[in-house]
């Protein structure tokens, strides 16, 4: 049976808008709606629990916000059904309702979570992970490191990432992460069997975790500002892909890179459903690990990367330029002949995040080798800047690189440590990171692990650094006045630098337990210079008002959603991916694309008032 679509619509919008219920844009092909309420079990309304529905395969999922009186709307859903549905509230059971058919009004009654163990379990890693820090208090220099080192691909304190382990098993994890890069000293490994064991203890752990279980800022609803947003996820690409970079494209689609696998993809968010396509990245003759050879590749045993896509950008042309970090090349893509072109590197090691300047140059970090890499596209020139170092020990690692990554090649340096899992005292290395473009045209970025900034003069390629007083600045964004925000990802802090005065400001993050979060990146929407930050560890996006200094934080509908980068689209919605990896530690196991829509209200009134 055909529900009379256009009605319902109607009918819907100005109960809507009459009642406060959440409502979101609509268009010419708009499917039906899902309308409901949801509640405890004694019928009493429960607020602010998300409503998730999903349909197709690969799925797309929306979520909302119940309201202040339980009651849901989706906006106007994919096709005609059935659906599938979840209401989830962190303290209450799922619920899910199964092949519902558009039309009828959903009653969600869930039911509380009494088992304390499954209380816990609900909670984001960064409450877990916050148990993991306490064991490292007074010792700020290894919690700095454990964080730096542990939570850049994935997750800490997620399901996957704190199943109880012997202290033999934990050292042969220890040893794995090393081997992929997350290496950690001798003084660190030595104590991680037991900080771990002790801190994700169910026997303490769960305790600690519920023990204020029924006060009210135990896990209350998200603030009515972000109980407005409308949430969609695409699934995108297998178990063994990793969506790293997004890039919205003027025309509306959205590009993102599977650095495991080799692969772009393109989603087009118009097709109900979403219309998915994917390329192969041409790796030429490169070997498994590229360049940097098998001792470099950032692998789960799943990966089959040989040019590791991994920050991509529109060029004012409409093509897509992405740096393949294992290729140590620059690959651009033609949209309308899907054709590439690569520009190798012919100094550094491991581009990784690049901007386009106004005057058609490509500036772009090189992280392993400590340059920025700048190719100017009308002339062909393409420049390696070495950047400062802090000490002679990574002055000399830097310069040693090519004879490390070809040792990296004869021999597993990742466990030469002793026993395997030791660690290693090799002198970190700067590791240049986010990069931006002021509007007046300087080039800034951050070196990761010495805790700087710096700027490099577009025209002489002059060189200055400046300290951050907040540790490891990771991707930072200029917002339209030319000022410079900055994730503090190790210190759980955004920070403001005014490039005029020099000075810096910083907020610590609102999620609870405080200093818990790792924000790996953010972005500012120039139209209005509002900055939209990472939850990385906690499931969320963050939002930042610069002019009332609010706050507001969006939950997320997956568990273990990692993200790393931000981009917009023309109607100011946000753009991020679930990039954890490895992806079976998310959630359904499946990396997705995703979309929040912060005032869907709005827009919804903008389409009724409309001629
Ligand atoms: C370079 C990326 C990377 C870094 C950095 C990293 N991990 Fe992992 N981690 C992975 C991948 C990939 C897997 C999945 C490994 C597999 O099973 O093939 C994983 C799995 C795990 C697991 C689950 C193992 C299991 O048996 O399922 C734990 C626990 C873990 N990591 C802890 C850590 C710790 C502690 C650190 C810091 C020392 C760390 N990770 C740093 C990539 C990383």
């Amino acid at each position: 049976m055909r529900s009379p679509k256009r009605l319902r619509l109607t009918v819907f919008l100005a109960l809507g808008l009459a009642t406060g219920v959440p409502t979101a844009a609509t268009s010419a092909e708009a499917g039906p709606t899902l309308t409901g309420t949801v509640t405890d079990s004694t019928g009493v309304p429960i607020v602010g629990a998300m409503v998730s529905v999903s349909t197709g395969k690969p799925a797309h999922r929306i979520t909302v916000f119940s309201d202040h009186q339980g009651r849901f709307a989706t906006p106007p859903l994919d096709g005609a059904g059935p659906y599938d549905v979840r209401a989830r509230r962190i303290g209450w059971r799922d619920r899910q309702a199964v092949g519902v058919a558009p039309g009828e009004a959903l009653t969600l009654p869930l039911e509380r979570e009494t088992d304390a163990t499954a209380l816990a379990a609900q909670l984001p890693a960064n409450r877990w992970y916050a148990l993991l820090l306490d064991e490292l208090e007074g010792q700020p220099e290894m919690r700095e490191q454990l964080v730096r080192q542990c939570t850049y691909c994935h997750q800490q304190g997620s399901l996957h990432t704190r199943i109880e382990r012997s202290p033999e098993q934990w050292q042969k994890v220890i040893a794995l992460m090393g081997r992929m890069g997350g290496v950690i000293s001798p003084a660190l490994a030595e104590q991680v069997p037991e900080i771990f064991t002790r801190a994700y203890a169910p026997a303490t752990a769960v305790p600690r975790l519920t023990a204020d279980r029924d006060e009210p800022d135990f896990a209350p609803p998200p603030h009515p500002e972000a109980r407005k947003a409308v949430i969609e996820e695409w699934d995108l690409g297998h178990p063994a892909s990793m969506q790293h970079d997004v890039t919205m494209h003027p025309d509306g689609r959205l590009y993102s890179v599977d650095m495991t696998q080799d692969m772009l993809y393109r989603l087009d968010p118009s097709v109900p459903g979403g219309d998915r396509k994917s390329w192969k990245v041409p790796h030429g003759d490169l070997e498994l690990g590229g360049a940097l050879g098998t001792g470099g590749a950032p692998t789960p045993s799943t990966a089959n990367a040989r040019v590791g896509p991994h920050s991509l950008q529109v060029a004012p042309d409409g093509a897509i330029w992405s740096t393949l970090a294992l290729g140590n090349q620059l690959a651009r893509f033609d949209p309308k002949t899907e054709a590439w072109t690569i520009h190798p590197l012919e100094e550094g090691f491991y581009p990784h995040t690049l901007r386009f300047d106004a005057r058609g140059r490509i500036w772009y970090t090189v992280a392993v080798s400590n340059h920025v890499g700048v190719l100017d596209l009308a002339t062909g020139e393409h420049q390696w800047i070495r950047l400062p170092t802090k000490t002679w020990g990574q002055a000399i690692m830097v310069r040693m690189l090519p004879v490390f990554l070809w040792l990296a090649q004869k021999m597993d340096l990742g466990a030469a440590g002793e026993g395997g899992g030791g660690g290693s005292d090799l002198p970190e290395m700067p590791i240049p990171y986010g990069i931006d473009v002021s509007p007046t045209g300087d080039i800034w970025f951050s070196q990761l692990n010495n805790h700087q900034i710096g700027r490099i003069d577009p025209d002489t390629f002059e060189v200055e650094m400046v300290q951050t007083p907040f540790s490891a600045p990771r991707r930072l964004r200029f917002d339209s006045q030319g000022r410079l925000w900055i994730p503090g990802f190790s210190s759980s802090v955004l920070a403001r630098f005014d490039p005029e005065t020099r000075a810096f400001e910083t907020w610590e993050l609102p999620i609870e337990p405080l200093g818990s979060e790792t924000p790996y990146a953010l972005h500012v929407d120039r139209r209005t210079d509002t900055v939209w930050v990472c939850g990385t560890n906690s499931d969320t996006l963050i939002r930042f008002e610069p002019p009332s200094e609010r706050f507001t934080v969006y939950p997320l509908p997956t568990r273990v959603t990692y993200t790393r980068e931000i981009d917009f689209d023309a109607q100011g919605r946000v753009w991020t991916s679930n990039s954890n990896v490895p992806s079976w530690q998310i959630e359904g196991g499946l990396p997705k694309v995703i979309r929040l829509d912060p005032d869907p209200t709005a827009r919804a009134r903008v389409a009724t008032t409309a001629p």
